[in-house]
């Protein structure tokens, strides 16, 4: 089947990085409406937006719950997201419908493990507090335990969500760094507890590169303060974006980032590519190449 051999519409929440724009441009699908903008659309539009469609392409910022899939309405046969996490999709209410999600796994691991090296580094060896330094007139002199921090050589890098399947306790007690790369589903929602951080070492640092409800931020925010735990590297909150005032800002051993795991253009450009393409195979009713199994 062509895809202009019949009416199709298919709706696309932002203007996505120009390869993939490419790409959907020479698809021939007679209906491409786009939120032109780089801003987020509203629900007010988006509801507009999908009324009728075949196909949506999303990102992880736009709730697809049961009264976008019923404004769709029955001709809805993919979503396709421009995103490896798929937790602000209703997938029961997708299975229901039989409609097929399209995802970007693997193409934005390497970027997504380099921001957390970068995390990593950052927070132990805490270098926005020596770039406040040195622009407010606090670097006085070299001073012999000024600044310093923990080091990552010959150090235990637990990694939940990659690897070897190890207890979370035993995990948090035994590593010195803990990066938490898992996805957000029912089981590991608010998994990083009071209970977590008490069990990890005092001279530990934790770094968030998954999604912001994996932790508790409350009890982070505690662990941080009380000195339970010496530094914490987020890369995503809840919500986002972090309102301004948030106590986490506050602390000096919190760095936050604004979710800018995947954030090159290489990384971007290929997602969004394969989020097309998995549109395209899921208007068509072909195999993708990344399907999300339901
Ligand atoms: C990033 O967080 C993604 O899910 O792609």
């Amino acid at each position: 089947m062509r895809l202009t051999a019949r009416l199709m519409k298919v709706f696309v929440t932002r203007r996505i990085p120009p390869e993939g724009q490419a790409l959907l441009a020479q698809a021939g699908i007679s209906n491409v409406e786009q939120w032109e903008s780089d801003e987020p659309i509203s629900r007010e539009d988006l509801l507009k937006g999908v009324f009728g469609a075949q196909g949506i392409l999303c990102l992880l910022s736009d709730k697809i719950d049961k009264k976008v899939l019923d404004t769709a309405g029955s001709n809805l046969k993919v979503i396709s997201t421009l995103s490896v996490g798929v937790d602000h999709l209703a997938l029961d209410e997708i299975k229901k419908r039989g409609i097929r999600v399209g995802y970007t796994p693997d193409v934005l691991t390497d970027a997504t493990a380099e921001l957390a090296v970068a995390l990593l580094l950052t927070t132990s060896r805490r270098l926005p507090e020596g770039i406040e330094e040195v622009k407010n007139g606090g670097w006085t002199s070299w001073k012999p335990l000024w600044l310093c921090g923990h080091q990552l050589l010959n150090s235990t890098v637990g990694i939940i969500g990659l690897g070897r399947i190890v207890p979370l306790d035993q995990l948090a007690a035994q590593s010195d760094f803990v990066v938490v790369a898992c996805a957000l589903t029912p089981e590991t929602k608010l998994m990083c507890n009071k209970n977590f951080f008490q069990k990890m070492k005092k001279t530990a640092v934790f770094v968030n590169i998954s999604r912001g409800d994996v932790v508790n931020q409350e009890d982070l925010y505690q662990a941080l303060a009380n000195d339970q735990i010496a530094a914490a590297g987020l890369d995503v909150t809840t919500p986002e974006p972090l309102p301004t005032n948030h106590p986490l800002l506050s602390l000096k051993n919190c760095v936050i980032l604004p979710h800018i795991g995947s954030a090159t253009y290489g990384t971007r450009n290929i997602m969004s590519v394969l989020a097309v393409k998995n549109l395209l195979a899921g208007l068509k009713g072909e195999p993708m190449p990344n399907e999300f199994k339901l």
